[in-house]
């Protein structure tokens, strides 16, 4: 991969010396679906999959972009004093946002840059390729021109960016998994705090299964952000009751006595969610630590179940293919994942299983569905690294 995207540089930019060549991965979230901005608990962990950039520093101010999966593109080009979200400019403007956020915070960025982009994530997948690339950019800033940050405010930079650069709303998981991502572990995060523990992903005899329903997510943006606004209104119509931060400071038993206070019955369902789907991942941690990988599975199955049910963000694709997964033999545990409205799904499979597994879920949701899945065995990965 490092061969094909430094040969494909020097073809778009010319060979002079001077480039790196770095990796930020992707994230598949194991549990712990809406609750990050809502001070909730989030279990993801970082893949082997997500973007190689390869990058040089300029002379002048200029920016210059290509991505190879957008060949058709070609080189997009811009400069340091024009840091604007501009809607013809595409991907760039994940990258840009990154550059506008970092001089927001007083990181001056001195010369501007020739970049290259490959990712291996699927796209639109839902196993956040944009925020792979936010993080990237930020850890080639950092890299190129000494920037005192860590990676945690690379999360905390990506993320500002993606709120207030491209006008979405998401909260803090992607960016941080990203950026704080470790082999062979998934972190376990109170978004409340962004305190944080490590938690060994010893699958023994299993693997993650990823099943990308190929479903674009078109309004999914929109809808995500009418989420976190029901949620918000619940949030300040229990606090006429009870003195909560978050829906993540809420017990179940606590939320029945108190949910009355919320007025509006959709509204019930999507705050029921945030909490109960918290109080998932807490146990769900729990579990995998005392080695019970059947209860993880159980918790991951009741996660899509609320997801569906209470949050509605799944639709027939997502559910197709979870509903397919729990029929399949082997299955330990299968759930969407990521925002929904399309994207994925992961699935906890037993290694014997997992052909069969791809054959039988896949026949069904082509039938059904009438378009493929794509299906991906992945392993866990570590952050953002330079590799040449
Ligand atoms: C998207 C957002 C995250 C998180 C998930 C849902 O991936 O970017 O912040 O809210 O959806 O859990």
């Amino acid at each position: 991969m490092v061969e094909a995207v430094v040969k494909r540089f020097k073809e778009v930019y010319g060979d002079e010396a001077g480039f790196k060549v770095f990796f930020a991965p992707g994230r598949v979230n194991l549990i712990g679906e809406h609750t990050d901005y809502n001070g909730g608990h989030v279990f993801p962990c970082a893949l082997t999959i997500g973007t190689y950039g390869v990058a040089r520093v300029r002379d002048d101010r200029k920016l210059r972009f290509y991505s190879m999966n957008f060949d058709h593109l070609g080189v997009i080009e811009t400069s340091l004093e024009d840091l604007k979200p501009r809607k013809e400019a595409g991907w760039t403007n994940y990258p840009k946002g990154v550059m506008w956020a970092f001089e927001g915070r007083g990181y001056q960025i001195p010369r501007g840059l020739d970049i290259l982009l490959y990712g291996n994530i699927p796209n639109g997948s839902g196993l956040s390729s944009s925020a792979s690339i936010e993080v990237l950019t930020g850890y080639i800033l950092k890299e190129f021109f000494g920037f005192e940050v860590s990676n945690q405010d690379l999360a905390l930079i990506g993320q500002y960016s993606e709120n207030n650069f491209n006008g979405v709303n998401c909260g803090i998981m992607d960016q941080f998994a990203i950026a704080m991502g470790k082999k062979d572990n998934a972190i376990f995060l109170d978004t409340a705090d962004l305190s944080y523990t490590y938690a060994p992903i010893s699958l023994k005899g299993a693997k993650l299964v990823i099943a990308c329903s190929n479903k674009k997510r078109g309004l999914g943006d929109s809808k995500y952000n009418e989420r976190r606004s029901e949620c918000e209104t619940a949030l300040a119509e229990l606090q006429t009751v009870v003195d909560i931060k978050g829906l993540g400071d809420l017990s179940e038993e606590k939320f029945e006595e108190v949910k009355s206070a919320i007025k509006d019955p959709v509204r019930v369902r999507r705050a029921k969610h945030a909490v109960y789907e918290n109080q998932r991942t807490i146990k769900a941690v729990e579990a995998l630590k005392a080695d019970n990988i059947t209860l993880f599975g159980q918790l991951m199955n009741a996660s899509h179940v609320s997801l569906r049910d209470d949050y509605e963000v799944t639709g027939i694709e997502l559910d197709t293919l979870v509903e397919e997964a729990w029929k399949a033999e082997g299955v330990i545990g299968s759930r969407m994942t990521g925002a929904g409205f399309g994207g994925c799904t992961v699935s906890l499979v037993k290694d014997e299983a997992i052909d069969a597994f791809v054959k039988q879920v896949g026949d069904a949701y082509l039938a059904k569905i009438g378009y493929k899945a794509d299906f991906y065995v992945v392993e866990v990965g570590d952050g953002p690294c330079t590799l040449q």
